[in-house]
């Protein structure tokens, strides 16, 4: 009875893990790339509907980067949104993504551009 309790909690503990987060990640970084932009996107939840929210990264320099990866981290542990990019990305020096919740869930999503 009771290694199959223990045996029990090893098995949510997996699930837990497995479960963890929704986390997205595009591209390969390598120690020659530099972080060139590092937000947080946040909704706030409402009943019944998907928030949605997007994060839209540029540059206005003279000689911008191009974008070698992209990692998002979901902050939440269960809910997470899903991500997909709308337009640029890696390889393009600019990207624009779309952050949707489930149904009455909120967007809590650390979002890390590389480039190089
Ligand atoms: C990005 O910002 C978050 C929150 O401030 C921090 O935890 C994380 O380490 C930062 N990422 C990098 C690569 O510095
Ligand atoms: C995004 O970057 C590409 C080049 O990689 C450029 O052609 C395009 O005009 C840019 N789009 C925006 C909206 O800045």
């Amino acid at each position: 009875m009771k290694s199959l309790l223990i045996c029990a909690l090893f098995i949510g503990m997996f699930a837990a893990f497995a479960y963890a987060g929704n986390d997205y990640s595009w591209g390969i970084i390598t120690d020659k790339d530099v972080l060139i932009s590092n937000s947080t996107v946040r909704t706030v939840s409402r009943p019944f509907i998907r928030t949605a929210k997007k994060l839209v990264f540029k540059q206005k320099l003279k000689d911008p980067y191009t974008i070698v990866a992209i990692k998002v981290t979901d902050k939440k542990i269960i809910g997470g949104a899903t991500v997909t990019i709308l337009s640029g990305g890696v390889g393009s020096q600019n990207v624009t993504l779309l952050f949707k919740s489930e149904r009455g869930k909120s967007i809590n999503d650390q979002v890390e551009i590389y480039g190089r």
